[in-house]
């Protein structure tokens, strides 16, 4: 399958035309900017950035995803892999974000791309002015433009997540129920909190996403009672689960959206875009999210 087999058009349609989606419904509330963070690797942070921005782009949003990552996984997920620059050019030489945009194949889903030039970055920003606002005062020129702007963080609290957390108006932790789960979560409280005090008093927690979820394991369960009573309404009621699909999709370039619509990874993603646009009031109102 490739993207050509299916006209934007007629995948637009596609993703629009799910129940679980619902109808798009279009409201400018102002370009929200969500960093999608958590210290620890492999968590589900970047497969939640392009399932999470595709469900978005689906109900109608205008949506730019920000690869942080030197790994880059966002952009090749996002089927975006040629480009000459890339957000290493923005942050380090001050190039023009709206120079470094790509256009995805989903209508309505843009991508700033990362190379493995930015695992230089970290080192790279100590010397600069102003080092923790290059991403916050880079994207100036695109506010307006999009309804949300998602940043897909890289597994570590330096200063590409601090730029991140700085140009954000909230957080969106992908969390997988396992042991010390909690611990972790303290650190990133504490983090936030730092970044509340010194840069951005508004930094404010958009929710936590439980992925990888399997409701037959105990662990994971009693993890969850844990999570839902200490952050009560902030954990998502909507479940990622454990879906092989979701980590085949990347590999051909797509979002699991597209890849797979039906799987019930997909449907959990299209499930939880919904389920965010609900809590802001954005609709649509997807069924299976109220
Ligand atoms: N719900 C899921 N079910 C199965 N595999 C998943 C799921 N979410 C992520 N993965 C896979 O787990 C690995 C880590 O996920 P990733 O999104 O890259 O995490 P992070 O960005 O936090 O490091 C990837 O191989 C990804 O495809
Ligand atoms: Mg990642």
């Amino acid at each position: 399958m490739s993207y050509d087999d299916k006209p934007k058009a007629q995948l637009r349609n596609v993703l629009i035309n799910n129940p679980e989606i619902g109808q798009p419904e279009t409201i400018h509330h102002g370009t929200r900017i969500i960093a999608i963070a958590n210290q620890k690797g492999g968590v589900g942070k970047t497969t939640t950035a392009i399932n999470l921005a595709t469900g978005l782009a689906a109900c109608g949003q205008r949506v730019l995803v920000v690869d942080l990552d030197p790994q880059g996984n966002a952009s090749t997920g996002l089927g975006v892999s040629e480009y000459e620059t890339d957000v290493y050019d923005v942050l380090i030489g001050g190039a023009d974000l709206t120079q470094v945009i790509c256009a995805s194949n989903i209508p309505g889903l843009d991508v700033v791309p990362a190379s493995a030039d930015l695992a230089g970055a970290e080192i790279e920003l100590i010397d600069i002015e102003h080092r923790e606002a290059r991403l916050n005062n880079a994207l100036a020129p695109v506010l307006g433009k999009y309804d949300y702007i998602l940043t897909d963080c890289p597994p570590a609290l330096g200063l590409l997540t601090i730029n991140a957390l700085v140009a954000a108006d909230s957080v969106l932790v992908p969390l997988q129920c396992e042991y010390f789960a909690l611990e972790g979560m303290t650190r990133l409280m504490k983090s936030i909190e730092r970044i509340r005090r010194a840069y951005n008093e508004d930094l404010d927690i958009q929710g936590i996403v439980l992925t990888m979820h399997d409701g037959r394991n105990n662990l994971c369960r009693s993890v969850e009672a844990e999570v839902r009573e200490y952050f009560g309404d902030r954990v998502y009621r909507t479940v990622i689960p454990r879906n092989v699909r979701l980590s085949e999709a990347p590999s051909y370039g797509m979002p699991a959206l597209v890849y797979d619509l039906a799987c019930a990874g997909s449907q959990a993603y299209a499930k939880l875009a919904a389920e965010m646009l609900r809590r802001e009031g954005a609709g649509p109102i997807g069924k299976a999210a109220q």
